[in-house]
């Protein structure tokens, strides 16, 4: 009984939340390079259950015969549009190949079966297709970096985008990962580049300079530590000799310095 109240309570306050707050939240792309793939990053909160979701281009709510690049109650769908998300929160596009066509807005709806039960995140998501151009490489240590450091290299562009297909080489060799992150262990000086699956993207190399400073570091350190107890040492022994030195004049003769 209690138990079934409290469930009613949070499902009233979910509502609420629901109403209160946007449901769909894309994150921005500024751009894409024309020919690569890039994703969409989109999620959704809904409290009804969602039995059909669709993206649009150039409709603020993707209504009607407004025509989709994916709709799941659809069987032709194009080939280049893959949604990676699901029907619970998760609202993610992949657009494959992209084309100078898509140099435009995007928009996610999700339809429940009720009436009226459907929503359009209205902002949208807006892509601007750009030609290629080489990438650049930035890291999260710009300077030298000790034997063990964590390393994220970051393959950047005029602007931010999600691709999927980056690929990263190491001295000119290509490394098994792919996107736009690279995180890595120091382990030795290397020049890193990062491209798309593209001509025309190489970007410049990063030279990540990787100094033995951990171990030098450490060695110095208990030297200074060791020569500091040392000295501490000889001060203490020397200041109790003086003073035993000094008490026992004294003693020997005891109006002295009156
Ligand atoms: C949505 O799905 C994509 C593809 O499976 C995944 O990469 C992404 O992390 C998911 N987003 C969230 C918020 O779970
Ligand atoms: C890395 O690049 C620098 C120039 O930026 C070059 O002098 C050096 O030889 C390169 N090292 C390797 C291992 O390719």
């Amino acid at each position: 009984m209690l138990l079934a109240h409290a469930k009613v309570s949070a499902l009233l306050l979910l509502a609420g939340s629901a109403l209160a707050v946007e449901r769909v939240r894309y994150s921005p792309v500024e751009c894409a390079v024309r020919g690569s793939t890039v994703t969409l990053p989109c999620s959704f909160t809904t409290i009804m259950p969602v039995v059909r979701v669709v993206w649009c281009v150039n409709h603020p709510i993707c209504h009607g015969t407004v025509p989709s690049v994916y709709d799941s109650k659809k069987p032709n769908k194009n080939k280049r549009f893959v949604y990676l998300g699901d029907y619970n929160s998760n609202c993610t596009l992949k657009i494959r190949e992209i084309l100078s066509e898509d140099n435009t807005t995007f928009r996610f709806r999700m339809e429940a079966e009720i009436v009226d039960g459907h929503y359009t995140g209205s902002t949208g998501v807006a892509v601007s297709v750009l030609d290629a151009e080489p990438m650049r490489v930035q890291s999260s240590a710009p300077g030298p970096v000790s034997v063990g450091a964590a390393v994220t290299l970051n393959c950047t562009f005029r602007c931010s985008f999600h691709d999927l297909d980056v690929h990263w080489h190491k001295d000119g060799h290509r490394l098994p990962e792919s996107g736009p992150t690279l995180r890595l262990m120091a382990e030795r000086s290397a020049n890193y580049t990062c491209s798309l699956a593209l001509p025309n993207t190489m970007s410049p190399p990063f030279r990540l300079n990787v100094a033995k400073l951990h171990t030098n570091g450490h060695f110095v350190l208990r030297l200074s530590v060791s020569l500091g107890l040392l000295m501490a040492l000889i001060l203490t022994v020397a200041i109790v000799l003086f003073l035993n030195k000094r008490r026992k004049r004294r003693q020997a003769s005891p109006h002295d310095g009156k």
